[in-house]
């Protein structure tokens, strides 16, 4: 059945590459190569990498020329949105051209991303993921490094939300995400909070066992031995806990799978760039005469900012740009493989970030996170530019243009639509699909993007909305909420990992900030009623877009709240004896 679906393309993805062959004065000889196949997608995810990071968006003292050769040789988007400024969210809208708010992959509590491989929260089954629909169009689809998007519902082995369970059918990678606690790091996401509350409770627990022992000898309270020993064992329960929390998050998180079983946990950091690689040359080397969709979702740039030696010292700029120009050159090494098999002009490739760098990710005053350039403020932060603005290229030699440049605002979430459209499926007609087909913009067809309005959430709250004002050429950004900064810090709000989205750490606009991104691309200079004659115009016409908006929304379960995002001891996955979990399944093959 696939392979006859292969052959005979849908007319309107047929009608798209004809009209692209025909715009760029493609001979029809050209064409008809096309037609005869639909191409493959190569799609390519930074983590925590700012926009700023890369050569082609105006770095000049990092290397990444893999990066720029692509742009070079594709289009590059220099207004392109992710839904979200964390990652689990913002990659939930990508995979299902949604607002994360749709699928419920949001929280509403500050957790704003999973936070446990055992937590029982993540990707519901009945989204429907791009992946999902090229897989039924016959593509094989595969995914290879992070998914930070859940694993079990009800015990450690039913991979509700696995990969393979959204459409891909080969996974290779890490379930849930790298951060600084895989390498124990000092800059800590979980391991500091859960020691603080462990010895809190182990002292409150120690003072009651003292008391009811103190109590006991001196026969001033007359119980029995049962609460002296059991409160005395369960503080000395909590203490070795807490002693043992870095080694346990280790292996409670940072593992790596193949399909459904776990090969390696915890995960040996300096063989995953070269098992990713090689992962990548094989799966396109075996999928070579069929289309493909292949995900790289690569570990890089996120702390701990795991690095080969050859690359150690390498940059001008740290550990931190020594792990971007590793990861350029992986990328390097991922468009080598579609070269080897000589695939490069019947694949469309794309490359992207999951949001913007982080500039809380500090250690005394050394920086371990990404350069967001102009734009202000980072990573976690709902509606500032940098979280939320991120690098854009799209690659398809012979049929996009070369080195163009789309300043339109545009959307992570219109990979999905494009994708779909360009292997002859359809999207979802049952729910709304937040993300616009990429296609007439990049071929030129379209002078305008499809967003008129993009809104830009922080958990489950709008922050911010963006008008692009098509007849003005001018792109409003309306901010609601915005957080607070650190006084010393320049954009940043510290003593947390990401600022929180509610609460006082964040400041309430009344009446709300108006900027123009089209004259102020850095959010410096806030409109006033008193400085722009269309303020309360402006602020009208946002008000009643977010109103639309909100009747579209319904009310679905929050999958990163309460106990949903908390660690589930029965849902750990673990190979090897429990509670060692330890396993190493590949190191024979290297
Ligand atoms: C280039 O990237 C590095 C690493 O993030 C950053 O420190 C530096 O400021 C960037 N330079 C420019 C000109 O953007
Ligand atoms: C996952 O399973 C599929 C189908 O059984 C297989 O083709 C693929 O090679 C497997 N992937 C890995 C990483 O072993
Ligand atoms: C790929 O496309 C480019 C640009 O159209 C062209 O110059 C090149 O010859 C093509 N390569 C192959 C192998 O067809
Ligand atoms: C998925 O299921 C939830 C209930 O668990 C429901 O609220 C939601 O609307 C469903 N989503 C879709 C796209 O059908």
């Amino acid at each position: 059945m696939g392979r006859l679906e292969h052959a005979c393309l849908s007319f309107r993805s047929w009608l798209a590459v004809t009209a692209a062959a025909f715009l760029l004065g493609v001979r029809p000889s050209a064409c008809s190569d096309l037609t005869g196949s639909r191409p493959n997608i190569l799609l390519l995810m930074a983590d925590d990498l700012g926009i700023a990071d890369i050569g082609c968006y105006g770095n000049a003292t990092i290397r990444t020329p893999n990066i720029d050769r692509l742009a070079a040789r594709g289009i590059r988007l220099t207004q392109h949105i992710a839904a979200a400024s964390v990652c689990t969210p913002s990659r939930a809208a990508f995979l299902t051209g949604r607002y994360p708010i749709r699928s419920g992959m949001v929280s509403s509590n500050g957790y704003r991303v999973l936070q446990w491989t055992a937590a029982s929260g993540g990707f519901p089954t009945n989204e429907t993921t791009f992946a999902k629909i090229l897989q039924d169009k016959g593509y094989a689809t595969g995914l290879i490094g992070k998914w930070h998007l859940g694993l079990n519902c009800e015990s450690s082995d039913d991979h509700c939300h696995h990969p393979l369970h959204h459409g891909f059918d080969h996974f290779y990678g890490m379930p849930f995400s790298l951060m600084g606690d895989c390498a124990q790091w000092d800059m800590s996401e979980k391991r500091a909070g859960l020691e603080r509350k462990l010895n809190l409770c182990f002292h409150i627990v120690a003072f009651a066992a003292l008391t009811l022992t103190a109590g006991k000898l001196t026969r001033l309270l007359s119980i029995s031995w049962t609460p002296v020993i059991g409160s005395t064992m369960v503080a000395i329960l909590l203490l070795t806990t807490s002693y043992f929390v870095s080694p346990l998050i280790v292996h409670a998180d940072c593992f790596l799978m193949r399909n459904h079983s776990i090969t390696e946990q915890p995960m040996h950091f300096q063989r995953t760039t070269s098992r990713f690689l090689k992962e990548v040359s094989s799966f396109v080397r075996r999928n070579k005469q069929r289309p493909f969709l292949l995900f790289v979702s690569f570990l890089h740039v996120h702390t701990p900012l795991v690095t080969t030696e050859k690359f150690l010292g390498a940059s001008l700029h740290g550990l931190y740009g020594d792990n971007v120009e590793e990861m350029d050159w992986m990328v390097g090494r991922v468009l080598d493989s579609l070269d080897t098999e000589g695939l490069t002009n019947r694949t469309l490739v794309y490359f992207t970030s999951d949001h913007g760098g982080s500039l809380e990710s500090q250690l005394g005053n050394k920086q371990y996170g990404g350069w967001n350039g102009i734009y202000r403020g980072g990573k976690g932060m709902g509606g500032w530019e940098g979280g939320i603005r991120v690098p854009g290229i799209v690659c398809w030699p012979g049929v996009l243009p070369a080195g163009r440049v789309i300043q339109e605002p545009t959307s992570l979430m219109d990979v999905f639509p494009t994708v779909v459209q360009l292997a002859g499926g359809q999207v979802p007609q049952d729910r709304v699909i937040d993300g616009r087909d990429l296609l007439p913009l990049l071929l030129g067809k379209a002078q305008h993007s499809d967003h008129e309005f993009l809104l830009h959430y922080c958990e489950n709250l709008l922050h911010a909305v963006r008008w692009h004002q098509r007849d003005r050429g001018a792109v409003w950004k309306v901010h609601y909420v915005t957080p607070r900064f650190h006084p010393d810090g320049a954009g940043a709000c510290y003593g947390k990992m990401v600022c929180p989205c509610s609460g006082d750490k964040v400041i309430h606009h009344e009446p709300p900030l108006l900027f123009d991104l089209s004259r102020d691309p850095s959010e410096a200079h806030a409109l006033t009623p008193a400085t722009e004659p269309l303020f309360y115009e402006v602020m009208e016409r946002v008000a009643q877009a977010v109103k639309e908006h909100r009747r579209t929304l319904s009310l679905v379960p929050l999958q990163l709240d309460g106990s949903d995002n908390s660690w589930k001891p029965w849902l750990q996955p673990c190979c090897g004896p429990f509670p060692l979990c330890w396993c190493d399944q590949e190191s024979d093959s290297q």
